[in-house]
Parts: C-alpha cells; structure tokens; sequence
C-alpha cells in the first residue's frame, strides 16, 4: 500500500481552479463540441484551420475518404488543394504575425546540471533558414528524404524544421538505435543525407553517435545504396577540437558567424571529454563550417495539404519496422488543436514532455504541437536519474513548468525512491500533468497524482499512436471527471468503437477490439512505399474501420480502458517492439534454431523481454552464450530491445499443426500453472519440462 494513496474507485473532478481560463470548462461544452466536430467536421476544423496562414485557401470538403476496403482502396485526404508550409506556421507565422519573435521557444536543459541554452522564436527562425539553405547547396530538394540521427538538441529541431520548410521528407531515426536499425530505415525510405552528430551523454556514457553512423553508412553501401553527403553536428566537441590536416578528424570550425556561437545563445558547457570522431572525407560534411556566410532567410517551399511531411518507423509485428507517412495540413492542424485542448495550453505556460523527438510524442509534442501554439517548451537532453533521483523536479522549479508530459515508465522508476526526493522540490508552478505510451497503473497514476502534482493537477491519460498522429482517447483537465487508469473520453472528431471478434460493434459496457470508424485530421495516409501493408494491417480486419490492435473495456459511464495490444507487439517503456523481430535477430545466431519472445510484467517498463531458444543439435546453453545473445539483440536492435530472460528450451510447445502456442509461453514466462485449453498440444511433456526450468530473475 502505498501512503500517499486515495480510494480506488473514486472519481477525481476536474480542477475548478482551471476553469475559469479553461478552452474546454465543463463535460457540457466538451459534449457540445464533440457533437459538433463529428456532426459537421467541415465547420469545426475549418474555423480551426482559420487561425493558420494558407498560401492557397481551400475549398471543397475537408475530409475525403475511404475507410472500408470492400469499396475500394483505402485513402484519405485533408484539405487538399489549399497550400501551405508548417514550418512558416510554426515559426515565421509566429514571429511576423503573432509578435512573439522575442519569447523563448526552447530552454534547452543538457545532460550535466548547468548545461543550458535558450533559443527564441525569432533565433529558431534565423537557424532553421539557415539550415534549410544548406540542406539545399548539398542538393536536397522537395521529397527528397533526409534521415536524422540526433541527440536531443536545438539543433535537432532546426534540422528537421530546414526539411519541412524546402519540403523534403525527414525520417527521424532514434539516436538509441543501432546501426542495423538506421541503415534499415535508410534503405527504406531512400535517403539521400543523414544528420548526425558526434555523440552525446546519457547520464555518465558516453554514447559515440558518429561511428554508428558511419557504420549504417557502410551497410547502405554494402547494399548498393550510398548515401551521399553526411552532415554531422559537433555537439561535444566544438570547444575542443584542433585543426589536424590530413587527419581523420573533422575539420576545426572556421571563426564565421555561427547564429549558434556569439549573440543568440548562452550556453554554459562543463567539460567532458569529447569522442574521437571518424572522418571520411568524400561523404562527411561538418554542421558548423557548412553554415559559414550562410544566408539566414530563406523562401519556404508551398507543398500541397497532402504532401508528404515525415516518416517515422514503429514497429510492425511481422518485424519489418513499418514507415508511417505523415501528410502536412492534417497533421498541422490534429498536434496543434490536441496540444492546445489537452494540456489547455494557455500563453503564460512553460510545458516539457520529457520524450525523445526520434518517437512520434515527441514530434506531435515537442516540436509540432506546441510551437504551432507558440508555446515555451523545455528541451531536456538527459535523465531522470542523473545525477540524482530529483532531477526532474528541479528542472520543473527552475523553469517553473506549468504543464508537465511524462511515461509511466518514468512515474514508476521514480516512485520506486518514495516522496522524499520530490518533496524537496516545491513543484507549485504545476498546472496539469500528462502520460502516454501504455496503460497507467492505478499505484502509478496515484502517486502521480498525490506526490507529484500535490492533489491539484489533473492527469491527462492520452491514448494514441505514431499512426493517429496526436491524442484518440484523453481527458481535457478542467472539463473531464477522472478515473485512474481510464483514458476516458475520445477527443474532437474522433468516432471510437468496441467490436467483438465477429466485427459487431457493442453497445454499452463491453469489452473487445477497439477501433475508429472515421478519419481524424492526423491519420496516418499509408505505409511509405507499401499501400497494400498498411490496408492490410489496418483495415483488411474489420472492413470500415481502423483497427488500432489494442484491447478495450467500455464501462458503464462510457468510460474506455485500453487493456493493451492483442498483436504480437510488446509494450517496453512505453516503446511498441515486435516478438518477431527479436526473435529473428536471436535466430540469426549460428547456435539458435529457434526462437519465441514473449513478455512478462516488469514493475517499471511494463512488459520485460522473455526469450525462449531451443539450440541446433550439440550445442549447450551456457552463461557465454546467453551474454552473446543478449548482445546480439541489443546491436541488431538497440537497446531498448535487449533481452532480460533468456531460456534454453529444448523444444516448444506447438500445435499439431506446428504453430508456437504463445498462449502457452507467456503462461510460463510468468508462472501462471493455468493453461486453459491445451488440446491441441502436441507434445505435453514440453511444458512441464519449461516450467521446471524457467528464469525466475534477470541478469
Ligand atoms: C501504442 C502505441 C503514442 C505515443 C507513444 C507510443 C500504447 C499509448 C497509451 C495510453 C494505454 C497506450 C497502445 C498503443 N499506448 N498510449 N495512454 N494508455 N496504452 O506510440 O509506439 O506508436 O505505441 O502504445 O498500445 O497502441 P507507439
């Protein structure tokens, strides 16, 4: 039992203190609205849409679609005709029309305490144009894809704002990745140019980004596909570096006018010791000389409403990562109406979402959403551990964070070191607080509420995908009674429904697939080079609807409860990974000649990774082999997909017809004796053999 902890059962109000400014201030007009936005989505977006700038306006429907693949083939579209760019919306619309060229869009907080800097609407502007200006002397023009492999730093943003504001494409890849994993998405999606950078800390690591690069690089070119020009960001070793000519070191900055060095920054940088960078000149481009007399204005380029805006891979569950394609006026309009209503962002606010921007929370809202909003947002770089437990809560007092967007991951990571830690911070300056990325507990969702938010901040539980672009299922924080654990309520122009495994729709309570019946603005619009994957993934189940691949309850008051995937996918951190794709990175080594993952409840990342491996004749399991394929997983991967239980399993359970029974595995992998239904086993004694030699705690 934990201290801090309310009853169970009882509903939370909204906060009252919200509503006198609140967007939404009452279950009324949250209801009002709703009926609205999916009664007559024309007008509700399109006055929505009024607060952008269109270099073209639109006319005709907002939404055309197909959601039924009886009909034909799926698609959908948003406005389109009308012309737009989102990086004019997000930063030129802001600072010409808006006149908030002078606030700050981003403190950026680095990994060591003290590390900081803060770039203004205005100064993002100037940098993004002059990035964009360069992405173009390096040849890259509109649909062109650029792959980005950063850090979480300003210069992230400014790179994936320069390709939205020439119109390429940027696939941003997360810098935890492997070089398997980027040189896979590079091929994929065709990209002519990474960014990188040389490398960052994570707590006390030093994570060398720069050789990882190079050797995604060498694999593309193994596969006949080189990548041309690589550009990298000296983010650790600016101060340091010494010209050396002929060596293989990147070139020292030249003294030019470097936006990032002189006026426009404060940055206070403890030193480290920076990573010896790999230079190979017929590719590497370095970030800061290339900027060097660069102009800083540039002419956006006007891309249609359904051009392609970014490709972000999730995991798909065959295990082939899928590239969901984002389109502009949709995705636009979808992060900057949910960040707005959500987090009922209001002009004063200082918000931080503590993702990384290589996942969709962070591109929805980080970088999308809240500068849409113009909003001022904190950009941290490191960890909630480091270099202690309180980390977060200092960083909340010291810009005094308003609106505050975590994981539960990171909520049950922190509760593990009591209320001590966050008591030491004051944390008053908190308004509203968020999660996202699995289901919260109700011990989680308490401790939240109680510890961190002090009893008076709402908890937004915001149910999405990378496919949905923003928030499906979320409170509002002044309008929606809360109940722990539930996401309650869809947002605007989000039509929700409950089938069962025949495709009838439940009325009332109800538990079973959950799926959308209409398009929302900030819909995915295919898989990228493969339509079919993403019909069949998507709509090939339940023809008429978008079938998410999660389980959910509707109780009695309407309210949904998401009760996890009900794919092969495993939920780690919030983070979906595929069964198969771990299992075919572990049967990729020469003593695996079979392999089943499936997850097991880990008290802090939700699911842990449990591997069963049944090795080729005359080979034995031993503690060197379980570390070989622990690496393994973890280079092919990365390390969010590094393995925590690894059974040697002589054999696997399977069906008559030769199916892996996972039913049957997961069963195991938690010790739970109840098999249910095992008829169609085929060989029981497998089982019993699992049970008694199962893993009981991870290395
Ligand atoms: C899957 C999507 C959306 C950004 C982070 C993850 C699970 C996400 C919740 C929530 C219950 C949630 C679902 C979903 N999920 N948010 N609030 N409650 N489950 O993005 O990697 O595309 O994963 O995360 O299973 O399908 P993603």
């Amino acid at each position: 039992m934990i201290p801090d902890q309310g009853p169970r059962d009882a509903v939370v109000p909204p906060a009252e203190r919200l509503k006198a400014r609140a967007h939404v201030p009452s279950m009324e007009r949250y209801k009002e609205l709703y009926e609205r936005s999916v009664g007559n989505p024309d007008e509700f977006w399109g006055d929505i849409a009024k607060d952008f700038f269109w270099k073209t306006k639109h006319t005709g429907p907002f939404m055309d679609y197909n959601f039924d693949v009886t009909k034909g083939e799926i698609f959908i579209k948003c406005m389109e005709g009308a012309s737009t760019n989102i990086c004019y919306n997000l930063l030129d619309h802001n600072v010409l029309h808006r006149k908030l060229g002078d606030k700050v869009a981003f403190y950026w907080e680095g990994n060591e305490p003290g590390d900081e800097l803060r770039v203004t609407y205005r100064e993002l502007l100037q940098r993004v144009c002059q990035f964009s200006n360069v992405l173009k002397s390096q040849g890259v023009k509109k649909g062109d894809r650029v792959s980005i492999y950063m850090p979480m730093v300003v210069e992230l943003v400014v790179a994936m704002l320069a390709c939205v504001r020439i119109g390429a494409v940027h696939s941003i890849v997360f810098a935890g990745f492997s070089a398997d994993s980027l040189c896979e998405r590079i091929l994929d999606s065709q990209c002519s140019l990474l960014v990188t950078a040389d490398g960052f800390y994570r707590g006390d690591k030093l994570i060398n980004l720069k050789p990882i690069a190079d050797e995604a690089l060498q694999k593309c070119r193994d596969k006949g596909f080189p990548v041309s020009r690589c550009i990298m960001l000296k983010h650790l070793s600016k101060e340091t570096e010494q010209a050396t000519p002929g060596s293989q070191s990147p070139p020292a900055k030249r003294p030019c006018p470097d936006l990032q060095q002189n006026k426009q920054t404060d940055r206070v940088r403890k030193t480290r010791p920076a990573p010896q960078v790999p230079w190979n000149p017929d590719v590497d481009v370095c970030w800061h000389s290339l900027l060097c007399g660069v102009s800083d204005e540039c002419e956006p380029e006007w891309c249609d409403s359904e051009d392609p805006l970014f490709i972000l891979y999730t995991s798909g569950s065959t295990g082939k990562p899928k590239g969901v394609l984002h389109t502009v006026s949709g995705y636009m309009l979808y992060t900057a109406t949910t960040f707005k209503l959500v987090f009922d962002y209001q002009a004063d606010d200082v918000y931080w979402c503590t993702a990384d921007i290589g996942w969709i929370t962070g591109h929805s809202y980080i970088t999308y959403g809240p500068l849409a909003n113009g909003a001022t947002s904190v950009l941290f770089e490191g960890l909630p551990t480091y270099p202690d437990v309180g980390r977060m809560w200092d960083i909340v007092d010291k810009y005094h964070i308003t609106k505050f967007y975590t994981a539960p991951t990171a909520i049950r990571l922190l509760m593990k070191y009591g209320s001590e830690p966050v008591h030491k911070s004051s944390r008053a300056s908190l308004k509203v607080l968020g999660t996202v990325g699995e289901p919260i507990n109700p011990e989680a969702w308490h401790w939240y509420y109680n510890v961190v938010g002090d009893k008076r901040c709402p908890i937004v539980d915001t149910f999405w995908q990378t496919e949905t672009g923003g928030h499906m299922l979320t409170p509002l924080p002044a309008a929606t009674p809360l109940k722990p654990g539930s996401a309650t309520f869809p947002f605007f122009g989000v039509v929700p429904a409950i089938l069962n495994e025949s495709g009838e729709e439940l009325e009332g309570p109800g538990e079973g697939y959950l799926v959308f019946k209409q398009p929302w603005p900030g819909v995915m619009r295919t898989v990228y080079g493969d339509h079919q994957r993403f019909e069949s993934i998507y709509f090939n189940k339940f023809p008429g609807y978008y079938v998410t691949g999660d389980g959910c309850r509707r109780d009695g008051d309407g309210y949904y409860w998401i009760t996890g995937r009900i794919d092969d996918m495993l939920n780690v951190s919030g983070h979906l990974l595929s069964t198969a794709e771990v299992e075919s990175s572990l049967v990729e080594h020469p003593a695996v000649a079979e392999a089943a993952v499936v997850g097991r409840p880990h008290a802090i990342k939700g699911e842990s990774l449990y591997c069963f491996v049944t090795l080729i004749q005359g080979v034995a399991f031993s503690a060197a082999l379980e570390a070989q394929l622990r690496k393994q997983v973890r280079d092919k991967i990365g390390a969010i997909a590094t393995p925590d239980f690894i059974q040697n399993a002589p054999a696997l359970p399977k069906t008559r017809s030769g199916k892996i029974m996972r039913r049957v595995l997961r069963k195991i992998a938690r010790n739970e004796r109840d098999l249910g239904d095992i008829s169609t086993l085929a060989e029981s004694s497998v089982v019993e053999q699992l049970f008694e030699n199962r893993c009981s705690a991870a290395i």
